[in-house]
């Protein structure tokens, strides 16, 4: 079904059959609907196809297709499909939003669907709530710092490759697409990308117990389920994270519950005399 490569500018128009699933609203039934969209230009991206498909039906007083999207260029995490069963399509390393109409043959037919996890339920057709994610970010994705003019960025000398290695993790865009390839629909990529980028730098050291805990347990609770070694998240990610960060949060893990278990209890109760 894919055939060219993604990069490759072509003139000639294709035809396509898109076969998109369709969600009145939560909780409600779906179903797959046929789509045929004829004479696409090849280079126009699979948003702005979606954007055509959608001027056809308004045309016509029919409900468009809804889909979730923002910047359109691999930055924001939004564009949360699966296009013929891959989360964010055919290619490896580029979101929903960065494939093109010439990543696929005249005559394909194109199936799009939302994530399938448990933990991100359909909102309508193929948007998803995510929320789940802001909920384990809010309980550690942070350091606590007091506000106020920006510091020297000499101040705190950061070894290169810790650094190098917080900036790979710092390139996840929270999209998901980790969860939804996983067949346990497990966070543990997102969340170990989140642990593993603050807690590579001096000023992530003052929460980086309590971040792995925290965010773990929320991640747990809020019914992620375990990895189970099989790395489709990795492959899977727009942002080419690596399951590497997986190992080094277990390793986190496990040193801050042992830590948290012989932490030596202060006798202050606060507010001075
Ligand atoms: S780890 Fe990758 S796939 Fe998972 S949320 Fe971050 S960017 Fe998306
Ligand atoms: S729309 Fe922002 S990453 Fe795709």
């Amino acid at each position: 079904m894919v055939a060219t490569a993604h990069t490759a500018p072509s003139t000639t128009p294709i035809s396509i059959t898109l076969r998109v699933w369709r969600q009145a609203g939560p909780n409600q039934p779906g179903k797959f609907v046929e789509y045929p969209v004829k004479d696409l230009n090849p280079n126009m991206s699979f948003l702005e196809m979606l954007d055509v498909v959608n001027d056809g039906l308004e045309a016509k007083g029919e409900e468009p297709i809804a889909f979730a999207h923002d910047c359109r260029e691999g930055i924001c995490g939004t564009c949360s499909l699966v296009i013929n069963g891959k989360p964010h399509g055919p290619h490896r390393g580029i979101a929903s939003c960065q494939t093109y109409m010439r990543s696929f043959n005249d005559g394909d037919v194109i199936v799009v669907e939302p994530y399938r996890a448990k933990p991100f339920p359909v909102v309508r057709d193929l948007i998803t709530d995510r929320s789940a994610f802001d909920a384990i970010q809010q309980v550690g994705g942070f350091i606590t710092v007091r506000p106020g003019s920006a510091p020297d960025a000499n101040a705190i000398p950061v070894p290169k490759d810790a650094a190098d290695l917080a900036m790979d993790a710092a390139q996840c865009i929270g999209c998901g697409a980790c969860v939804a390839a996983c067949k346990n629909a497990s966070a543990m990529l997102f969340v170990s990308a989140k642990v593993g980028h603050l807690g590579l730098l001096p000023q992530g050291q003052a929460e980086r117990d309590s971040r792995v805990l925290n965010m773990v347990a929320k991640m747990d609770e809020l019914g992620f389920g375990n990895c189970t070694n099989q790395y489709e998240c990795s492959a899977a990610c727009p942002k080419l994270i690596s399951h590497d960060f997986i190992a080094r949060m277990n390793r986190d893990y496990l040193g801050a519950t042992f830590r948290q278990a012989f932490k030596p209890k202060s006798n202050a109760a606060g507010g001075g005399a």
